[in-house]
């Protein structure tokens, strides 16, 4: 039994592109019409349109929180033109939320880009920053009275992977040294980001705001405990989980640690070369572990030690993704709960945490994977878009009304 925090926040996730629906400007969206991606987003959840509707499903389930995403080509459908129709939405939304008492946790930039973005060389050029910034600023002033918690990016070391280097997502690049500016150029976003929002707050004489990424942190483990691999998985585990965190720290750009996780990756190098160091991964598929639906291990324990090993930064930590997806709802509410009574373990062993989001609130476009995994609390029916709660997310609403696990 653990008692957490009493302002504890509790909630759950989405992404603009993976809810909202006909998210036409992006480059995500060209990519799917073009058949570079298997599945298309089309209608999505039309969450764009039924925002009242989810929320109030959210506020039913004892939320006291929401992470969501702005969707930067709509904001900025063509470069240096801003909507002020779709501000006014986002608005909108975020009034919604707080109308609920759903404390707005909003993500600047969730995997998607705009078109125009992307075809001048998205996050490869160097001005790409620059780019970006012009775009929080607007989005910033327009939200800062509304909103205390920003995400600048959701998950840059995954984008990089399988936008860069595994060619999988938009713009489907194999490339090390792009894969190489990219970061750079990613955490430069961040940074500068970071001091844009303090410096929007302070001149607007707002509270002080609470800003960070939300970073994919995964248990990599030596599949075989030969030392080539422990080093492999160390150095993993330093370059995937944390170069990112500690170099926003280092320039004093981090409020909190914002993590994200799943799973664990079970290491066995094969190689001396920097990408066996980067992608190396036991392929003998002989884990006993339980997994979701899209083969990932089910690892709380990894959980634990990745939160503990985080102490050290003294910086409060806040989960910003953790979750399933499964056809079994069963399974479901056992990795919810096995997840928070690790989570209440670190928190025993000394770790501020500030709150915990589950991925996602309703099922959504899981990117390459298209529609077939279900990760939400809420069901959707693709056919009439009706939502129905999940039973793991009445168990989970239990925790959220009690603050224990
Ligand atoms: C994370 C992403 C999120 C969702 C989950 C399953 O890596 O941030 O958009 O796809 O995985």
């Amino acid at each position: 039994m653990h008692d957490f925090p009493r302002d504890f926040l509790f909630g759950a996730a989405t992404s603009a592109h993976q809810v909202e629906g006909n998210n036409s400007l992006s480059d995500w969206w060209e990519y799917e019409l073009a058949g570079k991606l298997k599945y298309r987003s089309g209608d999505a959840c039309r969450h764009y349109d039924l925002y009242e509707q989810d929320f109030d499903l959210a506020k039913e389930l004892n939320h006291n929180c929401h992470r969501l995403s702005i969707e930067w080509s709509r904001i900025e459908p063509e470069e240096g033109r801003f909507s002020l129709e779709e501000l006014g939405h986002y608005k909108k939304v975020i009034l919604a939320l707080r109308r609920r008492g759903l404390n707005p946790i909003v993500t600047l930039h969730h995997f998607t880009n705009p078109s125009w973005f992307a075809r001048r060389g998205g996050w490869g050029l160097r001005e790409s920053s620059d780019l970006f910034l012009r775009y929080v600023s607007k989005v910033v002033e327009e939200l800062s009275g509304e909103v205390q918690f920003w995400v600048t990016i959701n998950e840059p070391m995954v984008y990089l992977y399988h936008s860069y280097l595994l060619g999988v997502w938009p713009p489907q690049e194999k490339s090390l040294p792009k894969t190489q500016a990219v970061k750079n150029n990613l955490l430069r976003a961040h940074i500068n980001s970071y001091r844009l929002i303090r410096a929007i707050y302070q001149k607007n004489n707002l509270g002080r705001p609470l800003v960070s990424v939300a970073q994919n942190m995964q248990a990599f483990v030596p599949c075989v405990a030969t030392l080539r691999n422990n080093i492999a998985a160390y150095l993993r585990a330093k370059s995937f989980n944390l170069e990112f965190i500690e170099k926003s720290i280092r320039a004093r750009a981090l409020d909190f640690i914002g993590v994200n996780y799943y799973s664990r990756s079970l290491v066995e190098l094969r190689g001396w070369g920097i990408k066996n160091f980067a992608m190396d991964i036991c392929e003998g598929k002989h884990s006993i572990l339980k997994k979701n639906s899209l083969g990932w291990d089910i690892y709380p324990e990894g959980f634990y030690d990745i939160l503990v090993a985080l102490k050290k930064y003294n910086l409060p930590v806040f989960i910003l993704e953790n979750g399933i997806c499964t056809e079994d709802d069963s399974l479901r509410w056992s990795f919810i709960r096995d997840h928070l009574n690790k989570l209440g373990q670190a928190i025993s062993s000394g770790v501020k945490v500030l709150g915990y989001i589950y991925w996602s609130l309703i099922d959504n476009y899981e990117w390459d994977k298209g529609f077939a995994p279900r990760f939400g609390l809420i069901e959707v029916d693709y056919n009439t878009y009706q939502r129905r709660i999940r039973d793991s997310a009445r168990r989970f609403a239990q925790v959220c009304l009690k603050g224990k696990v």
